[in-house]
């Protein structure tokens, strides 16, 4: 049962545990969205973030949430009006760089479960006083790393982390040990670069591997 101060995040929280990594993806054009997810779920990773970056982002966000088993959320969001565009597309989920009252305002209003992101200590402090126990730590490379969320884990226990910017492969198995990450988040599963060469098959392998970083279970 969720204590009332984990109701906020408590979906979230199941979904971020699907995954040990989700995939932050930048789509330009609406024909790359369908084979994009397959590839993405072929390789074990069903939870993908469509940042609001493009101009087919949302069109992108509602094809790719009609491929079996994805689960698909809207990255960016950083207005109330972002938020209500990304629930009318069929985002199952909402991620942030920060947070606002009125982002957040829009997030309950809808009832889009949002992963909102903080960087310091203040910053999750007041997202907590709010009762979001899971929060994207962002920038994570540039604001301290894994040792910054190590450091949070010791006054502020009750919240997890997706920890996103600036992760590799590498990196987000060290992250992965931390008893307050419940998965990170990154591009490099699937760069611009291959989104524009159609590269499905390193596309698929890249998630493969990313999906059985920190020894988890994958979806
Ligand atoms: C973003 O929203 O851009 C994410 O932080 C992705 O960061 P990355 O490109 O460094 O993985």
């Amino acid at each position: 049962m969720d204590s009332p101060r984990n109701l906020k995040s408590s979906r979230i929280i199941e979904i971020c545990r699907l995954c040990p990594v989700i995939p932050v993806l930048e789509v330009e054009q609406i024909e790359q969205a369908t084979p994009l997810a397959q590839a993405l779920i072929a390789g074990r990773l069903r939870v993908l973030e469509v940042t609001l970056r493009t101009d087919c982002a949302l069109s992108a966000i509602s094809e790719m949430s009609r491929v079996p088993n994805a689960i698909v959320g809207a990255g960016t969001l950083r207005t109330p009006e972002d938020v209500r565009a990304a629930k009318q597309a069929g985002a199952s989920f909402g991620v942030s760089p920060g947070a606002t009252d009125r982002l957040l305002d829009a997030c309950e209003e809808t009832g889009l479960p949002l992963l909102p992101g903080a960087a310091s200590a203040s910053e999750v402090m007041t997202l907590l006083e709010k009762g979001y126990t899971a929060q994207k730590f962002f920038p994570a490379e540039a604001s301290g790393g894994r040792a910054a969320l190590r450091s949070f884990g010791g006054p502020l226990p009750l919240v997890k982390f997706c920890p996103t910017g600036g992760i590799t492969p590498e990196k987000a198995t060290h992250y992965l040990e931390l008893g307050n990450v419940m998965c990170v988040g990154g591009s490099w599963i699937a760069p611009t670069s291959l989104l524009r060469s159609g590269n499905w098959a390193e596309i698929e392998t890249r998630a493969r591997h990313a999906s059985q970083l920190g020894g988890q279970a994958s979806c």
